[in-house]
This record gives C-alpha cells, structure tokens and sequence, in this order.
C-alpha cells in the first residue's frame, strides 16, 4: 500500500512540474519585447539560420572565408564581376553555380543574387514595412508584392516561423547600418548565354 501511495505522489509532482513548464513556456511566448528584446531576438535568429551564408560578402582567408562584418547583409557586392561560365553545363540534371561570395547563383532559373537586407531606403529595404516583409517570407514576393521570389532564397523554410521571430528579424534588419550596394536584376535563362559569351 505504502508503494502505491509513494508512486502515487512521484507521479504527482511530475505532473506538477509538467504543468509548471507548461505554463512557463506559454509566459515567454506571450511575453511582449521590448524595442532592444526585439533586435536581440532578431540578430540570434539571422545569426543562426545562415541568412549571411547567402546575404553577407564574404573576406578570403589561407584556410576559406570569413563574413565582412563591415558589409553585414548587404548582399551580392555591386562591383563584384561573374567569372565565364559554360552555361551548357546548367540544368535540372547538370550543374548549378555559385561565386565566391555565394551571393550570386546560377541554376535553370536563371541568375540570381541575394538581396540588400540592410535599411538603405535605395537599394536595401528600407522602405519596406514590418508587414510587407513578413509577407515576402510567408508568400515568397519580392518586398512582399512583387514577383516570385527566386532560388536559392529558403522562403518556404523562413515563412514557417512564428510572427514574434519574424518581426524580430525585421526589426534587427532595420537596426543594421544602411550599407548603398545596387544589388543587379535576376538574369532570365534564355538571356543566360547572352550574359556569359558578352564575359
Ligand atoms: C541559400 C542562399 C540564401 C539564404 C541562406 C538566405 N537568402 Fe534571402 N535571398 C537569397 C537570394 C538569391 C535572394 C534574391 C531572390 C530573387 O531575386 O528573387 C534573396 C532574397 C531575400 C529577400 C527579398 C528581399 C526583397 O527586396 O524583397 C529577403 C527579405 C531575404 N532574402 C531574407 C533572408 C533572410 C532573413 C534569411 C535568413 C533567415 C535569408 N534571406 C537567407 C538567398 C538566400
């Protein structure tokens, strides 16, 4: 009898505790951030989902690159050049291409490079609202309106988080350093072997 009871009052306070983080959980994602909270929240979540991968300019060193902190999200460099490539060697069952920066892409759809996401009004986002960038990651458009976003762009995974972690990564995209860097128009892939042979 004695066992039971002790069993009794494990499962007791298991379930106690349960209840207790259960509670905790729901209390921080309710919790309402501040400004700061805010950018905090937004610069761990880009700093750990790999948008610099694609949207930072990258310094080369001896043993491989490291991000260019001074340039952090600007996107494909303006004065950056493509090498020649064979475009015979692109397609869904050949080969897709990338520069050094990995911010400048060649696949079937064409040439693509990865966006401004600093506030410079220009030529990055800083006229796009809280609400047209989360509809950017959520329906895939340009500033939210525009056309289909292109490859390599992971919209499909980034739309999938919460709207705290998206206004929070806006919030700290719009808390960057306005950096001008024209980022070029996508290159359509029937005007691809025009763009390399003119190389
Ligand atoms: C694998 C490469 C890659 C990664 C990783 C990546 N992006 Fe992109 N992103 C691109 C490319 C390329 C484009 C341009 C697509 C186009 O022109 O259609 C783009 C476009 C965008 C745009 C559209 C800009 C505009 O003017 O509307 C936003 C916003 C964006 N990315 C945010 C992010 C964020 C935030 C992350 C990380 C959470 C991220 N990206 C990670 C490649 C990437």
């Amino acid at each position: 009898m004695h066992k039971f009871l002790f069993i009794g009052f494990i499962i007791l306070m298991f379930s106690a505790l349960l209840l207790m983080q259960i509670g905790c959980t729901q209390e921080v994602e309710n919790k309402t951030l501040s400004q700061e909270e805010m950018v905090a929240l937004g610069k761990y979540i880009v700093s750990t989902s790999g948008c610099d991968d694609c949207h930072t300019p990258k310094i080369f060193t001896e043993t491989g690159f490291v991000f260019d902190t001074t340039r952090l999200l600007a996107g494909f460099p303006e004065e950056q050049v493509l090498p020649p490539l064979d475009v015979n060697m692109i397609g869904p069952d050949k080969w897709i291409a990338t520069e050094k920066h990995l911010s400048g892409w060649v696949g079937p759809w064409g040439i693509s490079y990865a966006s401004n996401l600093t506030p410079d009004n220009a030529t990055g986002i800083g006229a796009v609202s809280e609400e047209m960038f989360i509809k950017t990651l959520r329906e895939g458009r340009l500033k939210g309106v525009g056309r289909p976003l292109l490859p390599p762009m992971p919209w499909q995974v980034y739309g999938m988080k919460n709207d705290q972690d998206l206004k929070a990564i806006y919030a700290y995209l719009q808390s960057l350093k306005p950096i001008k860097n024209e980022v070029p128009q996508p290159v359509l892939p029937d005007k691809m072997g025009e763009f390399f042979a003119n190389k």
